[in-house]
């Protein structure tokens, strides 16, 4: 049987049950339609948010995330429909990229940066001023300070700063001295200190670091309030969302669960089609032999009009094909350098009184592909920017060696890009004399059609600045490629391509990222900068996370060793403890055994953390690669990663429960 069009199940709808309606809905958007002069970004969109709902919304580059954000805050008018807002709701916001400028100190700008907080402080020092420390709106005044935490507002901050990778000594540097990541980072722990109702969140995770990420995730799996995250990231989607919004041409659908639900959701439904497919075209071909076979008998005359009917009828099922945001390219032929591509000599950096680089030594060979890590702060673009001649060192040379160009990918994308021309414009000045036609069709592999070309860089999306810098680098390639976090506000099809042509590319590359499948993929040397002090590791990120791991191990090693010589000392001590004070001495025992142990527990709990950590790290990595397997469906890893996973997560239940036995051990000896 063929269903009619209409009973095809629309697995994306969400079934809005009668308790869901009686809650209070905090966003209605009715029919919203949204787009720029020749292009609708989507149309008729209608949904709600209620309260507590954390929403994982995501879509390719330029379909208009960050543009539904603006519409809902107020800053930009739709073509048609509307936004409507429960009153009294606060509603915080983290922008993609921001100029964030302030004089006062990360602490400060937390502590009173918050225009309610700084309000309702200006009213009660007006009425203390005029006396009216004793009205009731005095006592209001106090019990809202109260309920914005602001009595424990510097604790808070502290501890979400730490997360989020701060250091004891950043809190109190003013915002002006740091980088437009940390600056970022400010705002980012601005909006998670103060309570809020929703939470407007554009990519956050952006200028974080793998730890800093992992700790974000955390929290906002603990959140209380409800929040519209945007990312690309379909694990740290999985990990936080209950709800998915999928803005895919032109629409834009609400569904409940996470990203992993929306696939698996959509591949029923693809699964679903296709059969439906079969059996229309099965349907097709009966009543397309019935009708030639018949067609001349006139006593079938009756039924061939009714079978042609029914062809007429016949509905033919579309497979939406899947779209790739970005294609494949490959890097042109590149002229070949000299062995030595850069040589780094005596090399000394300080801001202010900060020392980051002091007489180091380093270089690049042709064909490396090098990646920088290391931990926050540690320097790692100062480097990059010097070797991209951006930033002079206080001392010591940069050379680069014969028949070395290079070019620059700048993490605060403005560097390198002109807010005031068109994109076409951006594209010729990187080679000027290029034909029209041939930029046209380069800038068309990175998702610049049509008039597109013509849109000033300054209404760019986040993702389209990023693939306009590397058009900029394809068209005419140089050999040797500085490239300050690539990946960073590209969609997947974007990193994907990103990935194959690097992985393709005969030059040589210097690199920061925090995307480890990126590093995983392109990396065959690994640099750590820390304290101002390089290491190199030869191999690519397996190896040097092998090397970490045994360098973890060998401190433990030795910390175990040490532990059981001190037992053997005390133990000979003991034998040679004189009888006489026996019982004084099995009191004093007793206690010291029980302050011996709550150590051991103390260190076999900070022990069994870092376990977990690593593990929650190996998991995160694991899982994200495996995202890519599955495209790949490779069989026998897809199968070890599963298990490892799985390995992994019981692991850490243990570790878990192991932790709840020690801390209700400590409790007991404690009292
Ligand atoms: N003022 C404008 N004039 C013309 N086009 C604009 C204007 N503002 C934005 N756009 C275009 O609207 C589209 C949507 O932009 P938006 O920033 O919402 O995308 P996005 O989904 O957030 O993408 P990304 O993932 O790259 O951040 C982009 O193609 C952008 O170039
Ligand atoms: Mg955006």
């Amino acid at each position: 049987m063929v269903l009619p069009r209409s009973t095809i199940p629309n697995h994306f709808s969400i079934n809005e049950t009668h308790h869901r309606i009686t809650q209070i809905k905090m966003i209605t958007i009715n029919n919203l339609t949204m787009g720029f002069t020749n292009r609708t970004l989507f149309k008729d969109v209608s949904f709600s948010i209620f309260p507590n709902e954390k929403i994982g919304l995501t879509g390719p580059n330029g379909a208009g995330k960050t543009t539904l954000f603006s519409i809902i805050l107020g800053e930009m008018e739709s073509v048609s429909g509307n936004v409507q807002i429960q009153k009294n709701i606060n509603i915080g916001f983290l922008p993609q990229e921001a100029h964030f400028d302030s004089a006062r100190t990360v602490m400060d700008e937390i502590t009173s940066g918050d225009d309610r907080i700084k309000n309702l402080l200006d009213e009660k020092h007006n009425l203390e001023e005029q006396n009216k420390a004793d009205t009731g709106r005095y006592g209001d005044v106090l019990h809202e300070l109260e309920q914005l935490g602001i009595y424990e507002l510097e604790h808070k901050a502290e501890k979400i700063l730490a997360g989020l990778g701060f250091k004891e000594e950043d809190i109190h540097r003013p915002i002006n001295n740091l980088s437009g990541g940390w600056r970022m980072r400010t705002l980012l722990a601005k909006l998670l200190t103060y309570p809020y109702d929703l939470l407007l969140l554009d990519e956050p995770t952006n200028y974080l670091d793998l730890n800093a990420t992992l700790w974000l995730k955390e929290f906002l799996k603990n959140y209380q309030g409800a929040f519209v995250l945007i990312s690309h990231d379909r694990v740290f989607l999985n990990d936080v969302t209950n709800y998915t919004i999928i803005l895919e041409r032109g629409k834009m659908t609400k569904l409940k669960g996470n990203y992993e639900t929306y696939e698996l959701q959509k591949n029923l439904q693809q699964t679903y089609l296709e059969r439906q497919q079969k059996v229309v075209e099965k349907k097709r071909e009966q009543l397309e032999r019935f009708t030639e076979r018949f067609h001349a008998q006139p006593n079938k005359a009756s039924a061939v009009r009714n079978k042609r009917k029914q062809l007429e009828k016949l509905e033919t099922i579309e497979i939406p094909a899947e779209q790739r945001s970005m294609d494949d390219f490959t890097f042109d032929q590149i002229p070949q350098s000299g062995y030595v591509v850069m040589r780094a000599d005596h090399l000394s950096k300080s801001y202010a009184e900060k020392k980051v680089y002091q007489d180091l030594e380093f270089e690049i060979i042709r064909g490396q592909k090098v990646c920088l890590v290391g931990p926050n702060g540690a320097g790692k673009s100062t480097l990059l920017k010097m070797i991209a001649g951006v930033l002079s060192p206080d001392a010591g040379t940069i050379k680069y060696g014969h028949n070395v160009s290079h070019g620059y990918f700048s993490q605060s994308r403005l560097d390198v890009l002109n807010p005031e021309r068109t994109a076409m414009e951006e594209v010729y000045a990187a080679s000027p004399g290029t034909q029209a036609t041939k930029i046209r069709s380069l800038m068309g592999l990175f998702s610049f059609r049509g008039d597109d070309v013509f849109k000033q860089v300054k209404v760019l999306s986040g993702g389209e600045k990023s693939r306009l810098i590397l058009a900029k680098l394809l068209i005419n390639p140089p050999n040797f490629m500085l490239l300050d976090e690539p990946t960073t506000h590209l969609d997947l099809d974007g990193v994907k391509s990103l990935t194959n042509a690097f992985k393709k590319f005969e030059g040589t590359i210097c690199f920061i990222s925090h995307d480890l499948f990126f590093i995983k993929e392109i990396a065959d040397t690994i640099v750590e900068v820390d304290a101002g002090k390089i290491k190199i590791y030869p191999g690519g990120l397996d190896y040097y996370l092998e090397k970490r791991q045994e360098k973890d191990a060998i401190l433990k090693d030795q910390r175990r060793q040490e532990r059981i010589e001190l037992e053997e000392k005390k133990r000979k001590e003991d034998a040679k403890e004189d009888s006489e004070n026996a019982r004084l001495k099995a009191l004093q025992d007793q206690h010291k055994k029980a302050l011996k142990r709550l150590s051991e527990i103390k260190q076999l709990m900070k022990d069994l953390e870092k376990e977990s950590q690593e593990l929650e790290t190996e998991s995160y990595v694991k899982s994200r690669a495996l995202q890519n397997l599955y495209e790949s469906k490779d069989g026998e890893k897809i199968k070890e990663f599963g298990q490892r996973l799985k390995y992994i997560q019981a692991r850490l239940r243990e570790i878990e429960s192991t932790i709840k036995q020690l801390k209700e051990e400590r409790d007991r000896i404690s009292k």
